[in-house]
């Protein structure tokens, strides 16, 4: 298994025969450096991988990741955090900002960037706070943070933006260059301090504070009327209960622009796990109930949940190693994402090759505005390949990882271990 950051190595010349490519057909994929060139007249010498039985998807895009640099190098770079990427088939992320210091200037996001640059198995694009410290308070540097490095997504995630009148004109200043705010949705007041699981009967159990559906999905139809009103961009971080999905599939029937994203692991696990105080399995938004889970997979799957984000979020096991309540929420996901929507939409049918193209590549490239990421295996275009073999399966261990961070929610468990070739703009950047 050899990982390698961008910087270091070249575009690449190869040949994968007889592919599966999203929309059903076989046929051969080229990489022709960076971009992906006619298989047809390829050049003598060229290294051949036999691609039978495999399939050819596009490099996947994560709007959602916690890189941890600068401030937590202990628990991830973002050279480890790249590379762990690399390996789950991503070829872009999106750095979250709740970073330290939090990334709410262009300078902060220009280091960002510059450092992705030197040392980054995938492209990145670091996310701009949308306040000052993710405080809720003043608006952070959001027109220079666009102009410093084109992105155009911006989110206090870790953190609500509870104050209607600050959502209000951070919509209203990010709707200039038509950027988006992407808000995790938890109001501090429904959810309170102690609020650590999913509110129902198992919280109550187990004398746990419980964090009810109602704090998520206040703040979305909140959100969607400001989206409304400000005819600006929203995107719903990690949503994970049902009634959120009922507003989300509303709004997009009114017309208002909000997309969703769902992470793999509340299409999986549910909140019975913390049953056992494992805080592993903490996590904001909660691992919910089945009805929940079930929910969240029709809406992956009818398209009202428009993209997979992990909320890849690494911990130190000092941060980790706690009693449930005072252990950081927060569990890894960039090298278990693809299998885990095979194992809960593909294999039961819910979701096809072109719609896993969809929801993990092109529909996140399209969110934050990456104009040679999210794009077909097709010759002409950049050459992003994630290569899936569909069938090879294993037990998770957390130590075989890329990441800094053992906080992995599928230890132990039985699930697909498809990523054999990660290519991003030529570049091999993952090879097993
Ligand atoms: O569980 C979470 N952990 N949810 C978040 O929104 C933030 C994340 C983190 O940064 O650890
Ligand atoms: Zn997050």
């Amino acid at each position: 298994m050899t990982v390698t950051p961008l910087s270091t190595s070249s575009p690449t010349r190869l040949l994968v025969t007889g592919v599966t490519l999203p929309d059903g057909s076989t046929g051969d994929v080229y990489v022709d450096g960076p971009v992906f060139g006619d298989p047809t007249t390829v050049p003598a010498g060229v290294e051949r991988l036999d691609g039978a039985g495999l399939v050819a998807l596009p490099g996947l895009v994560d709007p959602h990741v916690h890189l941890r640099e600068p401030g937590r190098e202990d628990a991830e770079t973002i050279r480890t955090g790249t590379a762990a990427a690399a390996r789950g088939g991503f070829t872009a992320v999106q750095a979250m900002a709740n970073t330290t210091p939090v990334t709410d200037t262009a300078d902060i996001a220009r280091e960002v960037a510059a450092i992705a640059a030197d040392q980054g198995a995938c492209i990145v694009v670091p996310c701009g706070a949308i306040t000052k410290g993710l405080a809720g308070e003043q608006l952070a540097e959001l027109g220079l943070i666009h102009r410093a490095t084109g992105t155009r997504c911006f989110s206090d995630d870790g953190q609500c933006v509870a104050d209607a009148q600050v959502m209000r004109r951070a919509f209203e200043y990010v709707r200039a260059f038509d950027g988006v705010l992407a808000q995790h949705a938890q109001d501090p007041r429904l959810a309170g301090p102690d609020a650590c699981c999913h509110e129902g009967e198992l919280s109550g159990k187990l004398g746990l504070g419980g964090w009810p559906a109602a704090a998520e999905s206040t703040i979305v139809a909140r959100d969607v009327e400001l989206a409304a009103l400000t005819g600006a961009r929203y995107h719903v971080c990690h949503v994970s209960a049902r009634e959120s999905l009922d507003i989300i599939r509303a709004a997009k029937a009114r017309g208002v622009r909000v997309t969703a994203e769902a992470t793999p692991h509340h299409l999986l696990l549910t909140t019975d796990l913390v049953a056992g105080y494992d805080p592993t399995f903490k996590v904001n938004p909660p691992l919910r109930t089945a009805e929940h889970i079930e929910a969240l997979r029709t809406a992956v799957a009818d398209g009202t949940v428009d993209m997979i984000g992990t909320d890849h979020a690494p911990h130190a096991a000092q941060d980790k190693d706690h009693a449930f309540v005072d252990a950081r929420p927060g569990m890894v996901g960039l090298e278990q994402s693809l299998a885990v929507v095979i194992e809960t939409l593909v294999r039961p049918g819910l979701l096809d090759w072109a719609g896993v193209a969809d929801r993990m590549s092109y529909a996140p490239a399209a969110l934050l505005a990456l104009a040679d990421q999210g794009r077909p295996v097709a010759p002409g275009e950049p050459a992003n390949l994630c290569l899936v073999d569909p069938a090879a399966r294993h037990r998770v261990d957390p130590a075989d990882t890329m990441s800094l961070s053992r906080n992995n929610p599928y230890a132990g468990r039985d699930l697909p271990d498809p990523v054999r070739l990660t290519v991003c703009l030529g570049h091999v950047t993952y090879r097993r």
